[in-house]
């Protein structure tokens, strides 16, 4: 499906508020500006942050702030001094609850890439790949993609907020990896424009931050963590060890999500993100976990449990949202966020995903 050429690339318009925060802080992007009041947030502490709809989208809404923004919201909202404040105030209690999600990985003596060779090898996350392969619907592999689409359609950026903060062999391998993942400054093989054709092969709108209203909090959390690592320069160890965990563990499961979308009689336009991303992250995975991440540890080694800390929260989120796929099919529900909350104008469906009809087999197998 096609969007408005300027909506291709954001910025998104506002999404509907999740709770009072998200409400708060919608109702001032809205307007000039200003100071928020001073108690927001102070206090902030609900039950399980991770899934908590409304911190993880006051968390997002900040975040855009320092991507591309938010359609008709003021770009000085950037550094608004007050709003920094609360996002600080959620930040703190985001990172608390990812620090008690993986505790403190201790560093092996081999090293940091061994380190992150063995959380990868721990992983024991739900097989949400082999379900996509395997036994999905198009409805389920639309409702993937959906979620999915809110990181790859800005893939590689959060990371990119790592290169000023490195030098030295760190930042070369993190070049390298960032190089492919730009297409090599060809805009037609850029990740995010690969995923963009997938989404339309699927009928699904292709527009950046289209379907964020219809994501739940741990879909955000996936791309919150990113930012919150990316956007502090303390946290770059983090940040370089999320990457690493998430080359790691690419490139069986996107064979797996091609394999899915080919079942469902998918074409090669559809699948080629999915295919590029078998062979490019068994490369990238190396260089991340051995030059990049053991290459900012030899330089400073006080990084290496942050770089174990990192690939541990992204592996444990990345779980939790793969469990809540799973789940919520297993139950026969949408993964998305439907029914639309009762406080939303009735008029606005939450629930939609646009419909599609499959496309034919292919005649040949
Ligand atoms: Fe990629
Ligand atoms: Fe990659």
């Amino acid at each position: 499906m096609s969007v408005p050429a300027d909506r291709r690339y954001g910025p998104a318009t506002l999404p509907r508020a999740r709770g009072p925060l998200s409400t708060a802080v919608i109702e001032a992007l809205r307007r000039p500006p200003h100071d928020l009041p001073t108690d927001l947030g102070v206090g902030l502490d609900p039950a399980d942050p991770i899934v908590d709809e409304d911190l993880q989208l006051t968390l997002f809404l900040c975040y855009e702030l320092h991507y591309r923004g938010w359609l008709g919201v003021d770009e000085s909202w950037e550094w608004q001094p007050t709003l920094l404040a609360l996002r600080a105030r959620c930040e703190r209690v985001f990172e608390a609850a990812l620090r008690r999600l993986v505790g403190a990985p201790s560093v092996p003596a081999a090293g940091v890439a061994a380190g992150l060779a063995e959380l990868v090898a721990a992983d024991d996350g739900p097989a949400l790949a082999a379900q996509l392969q395997r036994r999905a619907d198009l409805a389920q592999f639309r409702e993937f993609v959906a979620h999915r689409s809110v990181y790859h359609l800005r893939e590689a950026d959060p990371h990119s907020w790592a290169l000023p903060r490195l030098g030295g062999p760190a930042k070369a391998a993190l070049v390298e990896i960032q190089t492919d993942e730009y297409g090599n400054g060809r805009l037609d093989r850029m990740h995010a424009e690969l995923f963009r054709r997938t989404l339309d092969r699927l009928g699904l709108d292709t527009g950046y931050g289209a379907h964020v209203d219809v994501v739940p909090a741990v879909t955000l959390a996936t791309n919150n963590l990113m930012s919150l690592f990316g956007l502090h320069r303390r946290l770059r160890g983090a940040l370089l060890g999320h990457l690493a965990a998430f080359e790691m563990t690419s490139s069986l499961p996107n064979r797996r999500y091609g394999n899915g979308l080919r079942r469902l009689g998918f074409d090669e336009v559809a699948t080629r993100f999915y295919d590029e991303h078998v062979e490019a992250d068994a490369v990238h995975e190396q260089i991340a976990a051995h030059d990049m991440c053991g290459g900012l540890v030899r330089l400073e080694p006080a990084l290496a449990s942050d770089v174990l800390f990192g690939a541990a929260a992204g592996l444990a989120v990345d779980r939790l949202f793969a469990a809540h796929l799973l789940d919520s099919w297993a139950d026969g529900r949408s993964s998305l966020r439907t029914p639309a909350p009762p406080d939303l104008p009735p008029t606005v469906s939450l629930v939609a995903l646009p419909a599609v009809a499959p496309p034919s087999p292919p005649a040949l197998v």
